[in-house]
């Protein structure tokens, strides 16, 4: 990775530093800066980390400006149109595609660690009936660590893989435990003759009273919202897991940490907000009046679902996203919803507006996918429920990834500091 006839140098006041330039298998080069402080007592200013790379990694690969992103080399739209999720779990997880076998022994682990702790459910019960699915999910993952703790030594691989597939296989038991939980309806336990995305609808929505058959068409839907958000390189998210993993916590908090970043509406919270804002704006005429408050510098207001750090292009995932939703609204017989006509006549209106094409805003992976799981009758509330169940995998495969290598250290930015400079303290009386 290093080529050492590659190198940037940096003058500082007359005198040069010669800093290695890493050569990545894709993106830009990557100036190591590891040495600088020590040799140029300086440090570099980016906050936000526009411009910084906090690790390396081989899972996801992120080009912005094409609108490309490859898991393990491989583009999201041909994952999301041939595969399934948990094959691309199983792709994140350990860097190539399963053989056949490898993949039904993967399914069957996966399938049978769908079970919570049985104790975990008086768990639910310590919230009130209204609290948000999220700060419900924040304190259930946190508490596995509590109930898990035969798979809590990071020092051990086989630990650390059980761990993982905890995670993978219990999220959508929790998710839907919450959303339960919420509604006042009985838990629905986990069925082993159920796909991983069946699995789910079924919990959310099968009732003791009567039976219930999950759609293939929406099971298919689902199953490819979480192959859509299973992981994104080093977003907030996974950046929070990889510092709560730097210090040595248990996986459990870890992924409790990450959920907890996601819920903010500039991150996984934007699908919930953006279908607030979709109903908020209510119908096309009053379009122009909220695209007029986006771009207006004084008001705070910003497009949910709209922009992204990296893609200065169309985000490939809001396209396949974008196929979803029609599909899944021809199916359930809505394409009069008027949620999604305002939705398709913002994005037209959006990304014909030449403020939003120079400031390279297009819809996210949020836009559309918020428009589906109301469709499919989740409540604003589980929105990013669902993000967090998809995102686990990613967050696990790079917590994994993180761990592996033996060079890893604990997180500790420094800053640029404008305070005061040391000053005698004063007593109350003489102040
Ligand atoms: C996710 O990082 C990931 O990979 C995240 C994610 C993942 O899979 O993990 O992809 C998931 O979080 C998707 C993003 C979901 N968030 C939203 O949809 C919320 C709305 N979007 C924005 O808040 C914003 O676009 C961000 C936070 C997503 C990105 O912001 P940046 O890159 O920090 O850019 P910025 O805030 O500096 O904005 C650049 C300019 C600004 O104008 P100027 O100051 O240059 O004049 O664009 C404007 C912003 O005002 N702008 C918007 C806008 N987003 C940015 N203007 C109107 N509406 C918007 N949505």
């Amino acid at each position: 990775m290093t080529d050492s006839s590659k190198t940037a140098t940096l003058t500082i006041d007359g005198t040069s530093y010669d800093l290695p330039l890493l050569s990545p298998t894709a993106g830009p080069n990557v100036i190591d800066i590891r040495k600088l402080y020590a040799q140029a007592g300086v440090f570099t200013y980016d906050p936000g980390y526009t411009s910084t790379a906090s690790c390396d990694s081989t899972i996801t690969y992120i080009d912005g400006a094409k609108g490309e992103l490859l898991h393990r080399g491989y583009p999201i739209d041909q994952l999301a149109e041939k595969s399934h999720y948990l094959e691309v779990c199983y792709l994140l997880l350990y860097d190539n595609l399963p053989t056949a076998a490898e993949l039904e022994a993967f399914e069957a682990t996966i399938t049978r660690h769908t079970m919570i702790h049985e104790q975990m459910h008086n768990f639910f019960r310590g919230f009130r009936r209204d609290a948000h699915p999220m700060a419900t999910m924040v304190g259930v993952v946190g508490a596995m660590s509590a109930f898990y703790h035969d798979s809590t030594d990071i020092s051990d691989p086989r630990q650390r893989e059980i761990a993982s597939h905890r995670m993978i296989a219990k999220m959508p038991t929790i998710a839907a435990m919450a959303y339960k939980y919420s509604i006042g309806q009985p838990f629905v336990y986990p069925r082993n003759d159920l796909d991983y995305a069946s699995n789910f609808l079924h919990m959310c929505f099968a009732v003791p009273a009567e039976q219930y058959e999950v759609d293939p068409i929406l099971s298919r839907a689902m199953d490819r919202i979480f192959i859509l958000h299973a992981d994104h390189e080093q977003n907030a998210s996974t950046s929070t897991v990889r510092l709560a993993s730097s210090s040595g916590a248990n996986p459990f908090a870890c992924i409790a940490a990450g959920i907890a970043c996601l819920w903010g509406p500039a991150h996984g919270g934007a699908n919930q907000a953006c279908l607030e804002m979709l109903k908020e704006i209510g119908s096309v005429d009053r379009i122009p009046e909220f695209i007029a408050r986006a771009k207006d510098k004084d008001d705070p207001f910003r497009l949910m679902g709209f922009g992204h750090r990296v893609y200065k292009n169309f985000d490939p995932r809001a396209k396949v996203m974008k196929q979803s939703a029609d599909e899944v609204l021809d199916l359930l017989g809505i394409e009069n919803n008027p949620v999604l006509q305002v939705a398709k006549e913002l994005e037209k209106q959006a990304l014909d507006d030449p403020y939003f094409a120079e400031k390279k805003l297009f819809p996210n992976v949020d836009f559309y996918s918020g428009i589906i799981l109301e469709a499919m009758g989740f409540p604003t509330s589980m929105f990013t429920p669902i993000f967090a169940l998809s995102r686990t995998v990613g967050w696990i495969s790079q917590w994994k990834e993180q761990l592996s290598d033996p060079a890893h250290k604990i997180g500790r930015p420094r800053q640029l500091y404008l305070g005061e400079t040391a000053r005698e303290y004063v007593d109350v009386e003489d102040r």
